[in-house]
């Protein structure tokens, strides 16, 4: 049977990754829900490859102009308009599986609804469960759906819990691995003069910067670890990181009453999303989706948590509960454009989220207008704290 496919965040470089994959299994997938933000252009060069049923545009404002450039193209299918259409097209008969690969806490809505409706929810949006875990856990019950995690470390996990049957995430102790970014190995006084120059060549989207900085900040591990909990279920006194420099390890799973850890190797996005679709089957790739490590890796080497303080900011808001991951979350991001902006010293980023995470005590994740308030709450509070340090 042919799995009818809805990409939202189509343009995206997760999303166009996604439907290459797609276009090359043709038998088995197919395209037929494209959604994206206001790229009206990219969306219509996809839809003229993929030609789906359905073409959304979030912002909607541009549907009438999408409209038009589908008509120019001669690309027959229904356009539609708005977050709401988004929602609606991932819970609707019009796609099997949602691939949930837009940025930002927009990437919630449909993650919810697709998770609400049973559909197999393949997961990209970091924000999903970093802020909104919990409400997505109570989805897939209500909905009896599955989640396959995109992002690669997690979809790796995933991979190495599900061939471990029966998975006892009671006493599961999970690493995550990074590779400590462009900063490994600095010492306090190095990072008092790191500036937005030390991340590397400035990246085409924005997004992509604020990637850098996580990981030389070690926060890519800190959202790595919350998403971790809210996928596995495991609690926060059993996930910890470390270090790699050569990065063959992404993740150490150690299970009560078996010998040695299983420790499991890169998968990188493209990989992840092509053994996503596929799940539980497998599908012809450039190369295989990872096994456990046969061969003994480099040293693992523990973080410095005094200096690079996100992973342990990260697992206090796991502590702490409630809606601590939209804090920490949104404070990181304010915090590091900041840094981006040269207004902000590398090691002030972990002091502002620490000030968020003290000024904003958590609060019930009720839904997602709460969330996307406190999102908000969260962003101005540290923009003010900002602008009375200059
Ligand atoms: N890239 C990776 O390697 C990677 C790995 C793990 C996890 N992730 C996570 O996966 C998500 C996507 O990452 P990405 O790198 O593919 O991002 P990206 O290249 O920036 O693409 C974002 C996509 O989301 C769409 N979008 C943005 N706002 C939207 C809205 N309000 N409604 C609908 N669509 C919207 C964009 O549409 P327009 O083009 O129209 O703006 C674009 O298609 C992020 O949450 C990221 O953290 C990414």
């Amino acid at each position: 049977m042919t799995r009818r496919i809805a990409v939202v965040g189509a343009t995206g470089s997760i999303g166009s990754g996604a439907l290459q994959i797609i276009a090359q299994h043709p038998g088995r997938f197919r395209a037929s829900v494209l959604a994206a933000h206001r790229n009206v252009e990219a969306l219509a060069v996809l839809c003229t490859r993929h030609r789906p049923v359905l073409a959304i545009i979030a912002d909607k404002t541009l549907e009438a102009a999408l409209a038009r450039r589908l008509a120019a193209a001669g690309v027959r299918c229904e356009v539609a308009g708005g977050a709401e259409a988004i929602a609606q097209a991932v819970a609707s008969g019009a796609c099997d599986d949602v691939i949930a690969a837009s940025s930002g806490i927009a990437g919630i809505a449909p993650a919810l609804a697709a998770a609400r409706a049973g559909k197999r929810l393949l997961l990209a949006n970091t924000e999903s469960m970093v802020t909104a875990g919990v409400l997505l856990r109570q989805a897939l019950i209500q909905g009896g759906g599955q989640l396959i995690p995109l992002d690669g470390r997690q979809h790796a996990i995933f991979r190495c819990l599900s061939s471990c049957r029966p998975v006892q995430a009671d006493g599961l102790t999970l690493t995550l691995v990074g590779s400590g970014g462009v900063f490994r190995g600095c010492s306090r006084a190095q990072l008092m003069t790191a500036g937005p120059e030390h991340i590397g060549p400035s990246p085409p989207y924005p997004g992509k910067a604020l990637d850098r900085v996580n990981a030389a900040s070690l926060m890519d591990l800190g959202l790595g670890l919350i998403q971790a909990h809210h996928l596995f279920a495991v609690p926060a006194d059993r996930l910890r990181v470390m270090l790699q420099a050569d990065g063959q390890v992404r993740g150490i799973v150690e299970r009560p009453g078996s010998e040695a850890p299983i420790q499991i190797g890169q998968l990188d996005p493209r990989q992840s999303v092509g053994a996503a679709l596929a799940w539980p089957e497998r599908i012809d790739q450039a190369q295989s989706p990872p096994e456990p490590l046969q061969a003994t890796p480099a040293a693992f080497e523990k973080p410095d948590v005094k200096t690079f303080r996100c992973p342990s900011l990260a697992l206090q808001a796991l502590r702490a509960g409630g809606d601590a991951g939209t804090i920490l979350n949104a404070a990181n991001e304010v915090a590091v454009t900041a840094f981006l902006a040269g207004s902000l010293p590398f090691l002030s980023i972990a002091d502002l989220i620490e000030q968020a995470l003290m000024e904003l005590p958590p609060q019930p994740v009720v839904d997602i207008q709460t969330l996307s308030e406190r999102d908000r709450t969260a962003r101005e509070a540290v923009r003010r704290v900002l602008r009375n340090a200059c």
